[in-house]
């Protein structure tokens, strides 16, 4: 099954649709692992309702100064920033234990997050992102789900070559647009495939966000509605509560 890239603006959504694509995914006993990428944002496991795993990818590969003297030794090497980060084979059943947590199909992984002041940019982060992805194996009834940080710096990364699908999440925001016709260009020139979804629509933004859409050429492949239950469950730090949004999320299920 296909490992599939949530991208997106700040705010637009990635964190909940990622969420709620795996809830939906885990209740029709399909494994979903979630793999959280963004260095800056903490609430993820909090929307999905899992702790936080013991480590970060970022700790089991021994902490950022390791990882950034493999890629300097890789780039010394002229071998780029591709680098091979992890021994032997990569499965949803043979992760290192103590970087994810299972709750029933659902799993969570945390690449790693900006811990002190000054530490240096999130390239290493990036780095092993990329050859995570790029390494894992996923098999039949398998999903692998990437909740991304916003914007594009993803793309410019690398972090998508491994992936099979590109969702760009769109909220009712002229930035939204631009940055949705940027993000299809940018997947598609990677031979990727772009799903475009809006999301925290209503019946009065939605056709204005079509339209947008639209004159730029831009096909919609799902849409979710705006939720009360989401904000609010989000507000509180609460699994999310979204159960009037699972006829959208089933519909954009079919489209991956
Ligand atoms: N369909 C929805 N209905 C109502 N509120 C929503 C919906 N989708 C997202 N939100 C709210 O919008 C805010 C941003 O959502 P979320 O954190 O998922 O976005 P994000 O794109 O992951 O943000 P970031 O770029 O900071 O990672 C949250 O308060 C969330 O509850
Ligand atoms: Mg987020």
């Amino acid at each position: 099954m296909p490992k599939v890239i949530v991208s997106g603006r700040g705010g637009s959504g990635k964190s909940t649709l990622v969420t709620l694509l795996a809830r939906l995914l885990g209740e029709k006993g399909e494994d979903a692992l979630v793999v959280d990428v963004d260095e800056s944002n903490l609430g993820l496991g909090k929307m999905l309702g899992i702790a936080p795993p013991a480590k970060t990818l970022m700790d089991y590969l021994g902490g950022k100064p390791a990882v950034r003297e493999k890629l300097l030794a890789s780039l010394r090497q002229g071998k780029g920033e591709g680098v091979q980060l992890f021994e032997g084979e990569l499965t949803l059943g043979t992760l290192p234990r103590e970087c994810v947590n299972w709750n029933g199909h659902l799993g969570f992984l945390r690449v790693g997050k900006i811990e002190h002041s000054m530490e240096g940019c999130a390239c290493p982060m990036g780095a092993i992102s990329r050859a995570f992805l790029k390494q894992l194996d996923v098999g039949e009834r398998q999903w692998v789900l990437v909740d991304t940080e916003a914007g594009i710096e993803h793309f410019g990364r690398g972090v998508f070559e491994g992936a099979d699908v590109v969702v760009v999440v769109v909220d009712p925001s002229h930035d939204a647009v631009l940055l949705a016709e940027k993000a299809k260009v940018l997947t598609e020139e990677a031979g990727k495939k772009c799903l475009v979804v809006l999301n925290k629509v209503d019946e009065t933004t939605e056709p204005l966000l079509r339209q947008e859409l639209r004159q730029r050429g831009i096909d919609v492949a799902g849409v979710v509605n705006f939720s009360i239950g989401v904000a609010q469950s989000n507000l509180l730090g609460k699994p999310l509560q979204a159960d009037s949004l699972k006829g959208c999320i089933e519909q954009l299920l079919e489209k991956l």
